[in-house]
């Protein structure tokens, strides 16, 4: 049967013809927000075969070609009797009704591809389609609430989407107060065009949906420390759920921050590229953590590579819809990685840089999504040199109880002179240490790294050059880095050199870098096989490489005016794998005066001390020298049995 004839009969049986019409339902038709599970089920398909499809839609006017991705109908085990249910979980508000259409298998031919060079359906033998599905209040009701810090200690940043621009405020009180004695702050709408996309497939019909309108609302004249309720919306449209957060505290004693770079999200269908099931994993370790912190603050700190959405513009409404159940309570900052940026007339090509930027790691999004979807302190920006708005979270600082956090960006000009360097200078040259012990710097792309990816050698060498004499001239502690799917802790380094292997030490005045890119977003050839051993995912570890995991996890970073302790937790246990402990030169820890002990005897503390030494050397230590031993590669740490 040519494809002409089968178009014509599938048009007759979606026309309903009355015998055997193959039928396809989506129910429920309008879902309520915290039911975020649509069940399909089709009957009457007559010959069955596996690689019949549902395709998802989002805005049901969308042509056939441009799903938002599809799943194969054998993953019901009644497929081969022409009927059958599957289940879509957590499917966001897109503010437009989803449709669902059955096509016949095979895909037929494609000229369209996915990331992975295996080839996407072509949509051609449609069977059926479903009715649309819309959630109550769809569009209306703001959806994806993440917070965020200001310029100013006493205020939060909550942002969110609604499908309209209309007026929306932030209504918010301390823990006690009747909510109609709530302060109330209008929230400001922006958004961006299809037209503002700098390339394919985030300016074509396949990858662009529009984005809605971002509101930002700043929450003001917070007490400090104190949990805060608060809501965001209009009484016509509806309200969010009721979420809290402890509003920064500059004067605090103790930071907790949870770090990570390289996320992605996970969504429940096939789509353009495979998305990390790994990501669910982090948020759902880092959503307990949070939880038994009480009434303690914290802030997130994902460090580029964010959603990955790379021009699949669905894609980042899944991303904060993921991380709403951490983000609408904890600050979540984020800077700036090659996925959110690089594009081909990106402006800043140093000719060392011509492998490195450049591509289209962002499916054509040159930063756009990424600077209207966040809001970070500081007011860097940077024009697109195209039509689309300035780039913006280029760098920034804060205070967060005994840490000053700095993020950078790597994607744009970092060198001597460049508006970036003079920030992160003058930034550096303003510390107080007396106020924030510890620095913790930031940015996409790693300064060290023993992945060896060749491509981007060039740009740690003038990372190296141009920021690390700031890093060691004003002592910044911490430096972590993403972009390598990896965890990955080095020595405090100083111009290539280890400064001090143990992993309980008084800091050195270099920071010890630590690679964290191993939230979830897999792709990353591992450590490179060596020639003679290629079954051995990793080369020689470096001297200087205290250890290395490739289990996905995040960073649990536990600083007190004395001590600052980076712990690695694993997705697989969600227990401690590596540990690195830096003690404040400040505090001279024999003559420390009892008050800056905090409430703990002098004597326990010490004790306290050597017991997580005793913990990091079991967990991370040894298995560094098992590695650097080399006698036994399959000893070389717990976790490398999770790779295959
Ligand atoms: C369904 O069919 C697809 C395409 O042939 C195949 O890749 C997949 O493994 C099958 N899944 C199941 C559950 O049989
Ligand atoms: C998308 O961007 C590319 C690169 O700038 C351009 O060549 C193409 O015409 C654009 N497509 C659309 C639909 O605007
Ligand atoms: C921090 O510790 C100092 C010294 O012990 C104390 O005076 C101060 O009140 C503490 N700050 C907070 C917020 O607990
Ligand atoms: C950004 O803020 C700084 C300090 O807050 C100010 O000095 C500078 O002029 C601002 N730059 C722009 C472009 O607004
Ligand atoms: C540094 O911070 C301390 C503690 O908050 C404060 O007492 C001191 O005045 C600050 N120093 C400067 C130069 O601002
Ligand atoms: C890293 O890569 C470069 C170039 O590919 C190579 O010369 C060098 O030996 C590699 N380094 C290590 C530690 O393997
Ligand atoms: C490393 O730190 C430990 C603990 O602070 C110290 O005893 C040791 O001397 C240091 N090693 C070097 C080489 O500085
Ligand atoms: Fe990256």
């Amino acid at each position: 049967m040519s494809p002409w004839a089968l178009l014509f009969l599938a048009a007759h049986l979606a026309a309903g013809e009355p015998t055997s019409i193959t039928t396809l339902t989506a129910t429920p038709a309008k879902p309520t927000k915290p039911d975020h599970a649509v069940t399909l089920q089709w009957s009457n398909l007559p010959d069955p075969s596996p690689l019949d499809y549902v395709a998802v839609y989002s805005p049901p006017s969308s042509g056939d070609l441009d799903y938002l991705g599809f799943l194969f109908l054998n993953s019901s085990a009644s497929w081969a009797t022409g009927a059958g249910s599957l289940t879509l979980p957590r499917l966001p508000d897109l503010r437009a009704p989803y449709q669902f259409r059955l096509f016949r298998g095979p895909p037929g031919r494609n000229p369209r591809v996915d990331q992975h060079v295996d080839p996407l359906p072509d949509a051609s033998r449609r069977a059926a389609v479903s009715g649309n599905v819309a959630y109550e209040g769809s569009g209306a009701r703001p959806a994806q609430l993440h917070l965020a810090f200001t310029d100013e200690a006493d205020e939060m940043r909550v942002m969110f989407v609604c499908g309209d621009g209309g007026r929306r405020s932030v209504r918010y009180g301390p823990a006690g107060r009747r909510e109609e004695e709530w302060e109330e702050v209008p929230a400001e709408a922006s958004t961006y065009e299809q037209r503002h996309m700098c390339g394919y497939p985030a300016n074509h019909s396949v990858g662009w949906r529009h984005p809605g309108f971002v509101f930002d609302g700043v929450m003001e004249g917070l007490r400090p420390g104190s949990r805060y309720f608060y809501k965001v919306g209009n009484d016509l449209g509806g309200w969010s759920e009721t979420y809290s957060f402890i509003s920064r505290d500059t004067e605090a004693n103790e930071t907790i921050a949870f770090l990570f770079g390289d996320l992605g999200t996970y969504v429940p269908y096939n789509t353009y590229f495979r998305t990390p099931q790994e990501s669910l994993s982090t948020v759902k370790w880092i959503l307990r953590d949070l939880q038994a912190l009480n009434d303690k603050p914290a802030v997130i700190s994902h460090i580029g590579d964010i959603s990955y959405a790379k021009g699949y513009a669905w894609l980042w409404d899944h991303f904060f819809e993921q991380i709403e159940p951490i983000a609408a309570n904890t600050p979540y900052h984020v800077c700036i990685g090659n996925h959110e940026y690089d594009w081909p007339s990106q402006p800043w090509k140093p000719s060392w840089a011509a492998n490195i930027y450049g591509g289209n790691d962002a499916g054509g999004e040159c930063g756009v999504p990424y600077s209207i979807k966040f809001k970070m302190p500081g007011n860097s920006s940077l024009p697109t040199s195209t039509i689309a708005p300035d780039t913006r979270n280029l760098y920034y600082s804060y205070d967060a109880g005994v840490v000053h956090f700095v993020y950078m960006s790597t994607e744009t000009d970092f060198t001597h002179g460049s508006d970036q360097y003079n920030y992160i200078k003058a930034d550096l040259e303003r510390l107080n240490r007396s106020r924030t012990p510890f620095v913790v710097f930031q940015g996409h792309r790693p300064m060290y790294t023993s992945s060896n990816e060749s491509k981007d050698t060039a740009h740690r060498e003038q990372m190296i050059q141009h920021l690390e004499p700031l890093f060691v001239k004003h002592g910044v502690t911490l430096a972590l880095w993403g972009h390598v799917h990896r965890y990955e802790r080095f020595c405090p380094m100083k111009n290539y050199q280890c400064l001090n292997t143990s992993s309980s030490f008084v800091d050195p005045g270099a920071p010890v870098h630590v690679v964290i890119g191993m939230a979830g977003q897999d792709y990353q050839a591992s450590w490179e096989p060596r020639p003679d051993h290629p079954e051995v995912p990793i080369f020689p570890q470096p001297q200087r490489s205290m250890y290395r995991g490739a289990e996905f996890g995040y960073a649990k970073l536990v600083a007190t005016r004395e001590k600052l302790t980076l712990t690695y937790i694993g997705n697989h246990d969600g227990q401690v794998h590596d540990m690195v402990e830096i003690l404040s030169p400040q505090v001279d820890t024999d003559s420390a005066p009892d008050k800056l002990v905090g409430a703990m005897p002098k004597k326990m503390r010490y004790l306290g001390i050597a017991g997580s030494v005793m913990l990091a050397m079991l967990l991370g230590f040894m298995a560094g020298f098992a590695v650097r031993r080399k006698t036994d590669p399959a000893r070389w740490s717990p976790v490398q049995d999770e790779e295959s």
